[in-house]
């Protein structure tokens, strides 16, 4: 089919130490040649660990990646760490624009698209987050939200190569709780719509990922979602046995 390849990815958060190595070997041991031929599978641990998650995927299917990149390549930023700096390390991904971090630090669409142009410019690949709050989502505003932080966010020139959006809805994140799969349907359809009329055919290409409270119960419900090329999992991205099962879902 020309549906894009699906891409389950875990985003650890602020969680894991290194005795959290044997999380990742587990997933690595987990992803038989059988999974590998069907989709990417992507592990995003706290910066700390990073250089030894690579080390421990090295040679297998299992990809690694930042959860956060400052735009700049180097410089007088205390405490950021840049694109070229995770690829030194090993990773090959990094995830922008979380909701966590558009509430907690306050990051604007402009800078996510910065963020996201110096993940291509270091050769990563940038999973851009939008996503709609339940008071949003109430008022009726989900799509304009979603459409207007997508329209801020994704870089001119993106390419299916270089991108990935993930749709997280910031009331799932967390509570168990998910959209249906026709709500599901209806924001991956916009966020489709909107690739094409940016990026033309390229962007059919382009994955979304959906993301919030992806259980391996609730997986393949919502991979089989139109326009879900897979998902970006949290709570159960640390246990290898239930990332493994949501992976399974494809
Ligand atoms: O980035 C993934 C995340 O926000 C979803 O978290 O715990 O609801 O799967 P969780």
């Amino acid at each position: 089919s020309d549906r894009p390849r699906p891409l389950v990815a875990g985003n650890w958060k602020m969680n894991g130490t290194r005795g959290s190595r044997g999380v990742v070997e587990a997933v690595r041991d987990g992803v038989d040649p059988a999974l590998a031929a069907r989709i990417d599978v992507l592990v995003c641990p706290p910066a700390t660990l990073i250089g030894a998650f690579a080390e421990a995927v090295a040679g297998s299917a299992v990809r690694i990646g930042g959860q956060d990149v400052h735009p700049a390549a180097s410089g007088a930023h205390t405490g950021c760490v840049s694109a070229e700096m995770l690829a030194d390390c090993g990773a090959s991904h990094v995830i922008v624009g979380h909701s966590e971090r558009r509430a907690d630090q306050h990051e604007t669409d402009a800078e996510i698209r910065d963020k996201a142009l110096a993940a291509r410019r270091a050769g990563l690949i940038a999973i851009i987050c939008v996503g709609e709050t339940r008071a949003e989502r109430e008022a009726g505003h989900t799509l304009s939200v979603v459409s207007s932080q997508l329209a801020g966010s994704l870089p001119d020139g993106a390419a299916a190569a270089d991108t990935v959006i993930a749709y997280e809805p910031v009331w799932a994140i967390g509570t168990g709780l998910t959209p249906t799969p026709a709500d599901v349907a209806e924001v991956h359809a916009l966020i489709r719509r909107e690739l094409v009329a940016k990026l033309g055919e390229e962007g059919r290409g382009v994955r979304i990922l959906y993301g919030g409270s992806v259980k391996p119960g609730n997986a393949a419900e919502l991979m089989a979602v139109e326009n879900v090329d897979g998902a970006l999992v949290g709570g159960a991205s640390l246990k290898a046995e239930d990332f493994l099962g949501i992976a399974a879902a494809y």
